[in-house]
């Protein structure tokens, strides 16, 4: 196959979106999470070190950060779409999700349908945004760039419910046992990670990793640590 190439010597530079928990997410001031681990795994086997950016999502789900080498790779739990398969491409699949709908615990919704005159938030340029606009007809949508503030104003009561998808929400109703997951709705999305259009080398690096991690149990722990009950 072709060369591998990287924008910068000896480092394999992520795009993501912050916070994105258990994704990505700063602790401690450092950036750790699910993909972050996963990454780590390609830029170990390059033996490079990985160095995450944090930058707007809709400059990672465009495909604008990786088509202008901004970054060698997207890691941001996002979907994979045919609209960004457009723009970009991506990785096997490394995580399934669906969209969900957190509320205040004992919330009477249980579709889409029930938030009729309510206000629904939903993460601009997301598959949240895209599932609430066309599901969501009657409820006023209130858009958020920032997924921690999205999160913080339905605690407070600005927002009567959130459509996201269901690995974020579900671990922020475990730290805030105020809200819970009203509904999931069998989307069935699956992440991947995006190369630019044509890095036929970084994208089957990454498949071979991926395929070795989950055949050799190191993905399985990955996912434990991230997600055990
Ligand atoms: N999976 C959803 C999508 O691809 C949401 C991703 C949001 N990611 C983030 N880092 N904020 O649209």
């Amino acid at each position: 196959g072709s060369e591998l190439s990287l924008v910068e010597k000896g480092k394999l530079k992520t795009c993501t979106h912050l916070p994105y928990e258990p994704f990505q997410v700063r602790k401690n001031n450092k950036i750790v999470g699910f993909d972050v681990d996963l990454v780590d795994l390609v830029a170990e086997d390059l033996k490079v070190k990985q160095e995450i950016v944090d930058t707007p999502f809709e400059g990672i789900q465009t495909g604008e950060d990786l088509n202008t080498r901004k970054c060698d790779i997207a890691a941001a739990g996002m979907t994979i779409t045919p609209v960004r398969e457009k723009n970009l491409d991506f990785s096997d699949s490394y995580f399934e999700a669906t969209q969900a709908l957190l509320a205040k615990k004992g919330a009477p919704y249980r579709s889409l349908a029930d938030l009729k005159g309510k206000r629904l938030g939903v993460q601009q340029g997301t598959t949240g945004e895209v599932y609430g606009r066309k599901h969501a007809p009657g409820a006023t949508k209130v858009q958020f760039e920032d997924l921690a503030l999205l999160l913080t104003n339905l605690k407070t009561g600005q927002l009567d419910a959130v459509v996201h998808d269901n690995g974020v929400l579900l671990d922020y109703a475990k730290k805030n046992p105020e809200l819970a997951v009203a509904a999931e709705f069998r989307t069935g999305e699956q992440y991947g990670f995006g190369v630019q259009t044509g890095n036929d080398a970084l994208r089957e690096e990454v498949n071979k990793v991926l395929k070795k991690a989950k055949a050799d149990g190191r993905y399985d722990r990955i996912y434990r640590k991230w997600f055990s009950a």
